[in-house]
């Protein structure tokens, strides 16, 4: 069986601007698939070319194995698009603009009454229901966003940056509603920040200058990180030219990196030689020492790092803050 979306060596340049430089990817149903990428990279172009809004100059999408650029109707018919900046209509109530949104879907009779109150539920948007969309807050006009995405029950959504401009509790409380849609839907949703690929992604493609530099799970990503299997350790000052020298003399430690902390605290992080694990054998070293440790941590390795490491010079904003 084909996957829900299937893209295939997508490109476009805009004049001499190469937005969109051979992506390919497939996504299926119950995946979460982050597009993560600095300001530039191509997100948008991407998705707007897999919602059918943009002709790419080549390449192919296929939506539940049916081809967006020779049968665009019935493709976009399976997909709910949240667009960046997600434009509303303000003077619009939920109500007005979501009917309105499901006459255009072709939603009808008894069948559009329950489906916009499911949404309604689904958005928790009732309290605001006929309030005019201007005058409601920005967690509430995402929601809204996101709901006209979803009045059709499309098996696709393509959501750009649908948490941009939100507060922190807002940020969380639409990944809670992507989450809760992925389960019979296959979802792509980009982000330039990096905790979001944690929080909501079952799948990341790391994306610079319209090219896919990296895909796979959160933890695959991180495991291309140098902190992978790296081991960092709190030491009072006091003991740390000592330890960080005993920890470098390790056989199996490739580099020791030291960073002092407030309160007299030094982080010392040792780098593993090979991909294996340096855990066991630095914990016996501290156990049989007598240096004051404050905390020890095996590090999974680090997002951010892979990001800026895959992107640089991609970027002329790149966002860390992984950690
Ligand atoms: N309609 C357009 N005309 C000209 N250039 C464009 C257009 N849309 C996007 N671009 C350019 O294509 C590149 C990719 O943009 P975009 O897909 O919006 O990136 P992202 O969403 O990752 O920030 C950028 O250099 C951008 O300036
Ligand atoms: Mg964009």
């Amino acid at each position: 069986m084909s996957s829900r979306v299937e893209v295939h060596d997508l490109r476009k340049s805009f004049g001499t601007i190469v937005a969109v430089d051979g992506i390919s990817f497939t996504v299926d149903s119950g995946e979460i698939l982050g597009f993560l990428g600095p300001n530039g990279a191509g997100k948008s172009t991407t998705m707007r070319i897999l919602t059918g809004y943009l002709p790419p100059d080549s390449g192919s999408v296929s939506i539940c194995g049916i081809d967006i650029l020779h049968r665009p109707v019935p493709a976009k018919a399976r997909i709910g698009y949240l667009p960046e900046g997600a434009p509303l209509y303000p003077e619009m109530t939920p109500a007005s603009f979501l009917g309105f949104v499901a006459d255009i879907r072709g939603i009808t009779g008894n069948g559009k009454a329950q489906r916009l109150a499911r949404v309604a539920e689904i958005m928790h948007l009732k309290e605001v229901w006929h309030q005019p969309i201007e005058t409601l807050s920005k967690g509430f006009k995402r929601r809204v966003g996101l709901a006209q995405a979803i009045v059709h029950d499309p098996d696709v959504l393509i959501l750009d940056e649908p948490t941009d401009g939100l507060d922190p509790n807002q940020k969380r409380e639409v990944r809670q509603l992507v989450r809760d849609m992925a389960r019979d839907k296959a979802i792509i949703i980009s982000t330039h920040i990096l905790e979001e690929v944690h929080a909501v992604c079952t799948r990341a493609a790391i994306i610079s200058r319209g090219r896919i530099v990296a895909d796979g799970t959160p933890g695959e990503l991180e495991a291309m990180s140098e902190y992978n299997h790296a081991v960092t350790i709190q030491v009072r000052a006091d003991d740390a030219v000592s330890l960080s020298g005993a920890i470098a003399r390790l056989p199996d430690v490739r580099k020791v990196d030291t960073l002092p902390l407030a309160d007299r605290l030094v982080e010392i992080t040792a780098f593993p030689a090979g991909g294996e694990r340096i855990i066991t054998g630095i914990s016996r070293m501290l156990q049989e020492g007598s240096w004051d440790i404050v905390e020890v941590r095996h590090e999974s390795g680090r997002l951010d790092e892979v990001f800026l490491s895959l992107t640089a010079g991609g970027a002329e904003e790149a966002q860390g803050g992984a950690r």
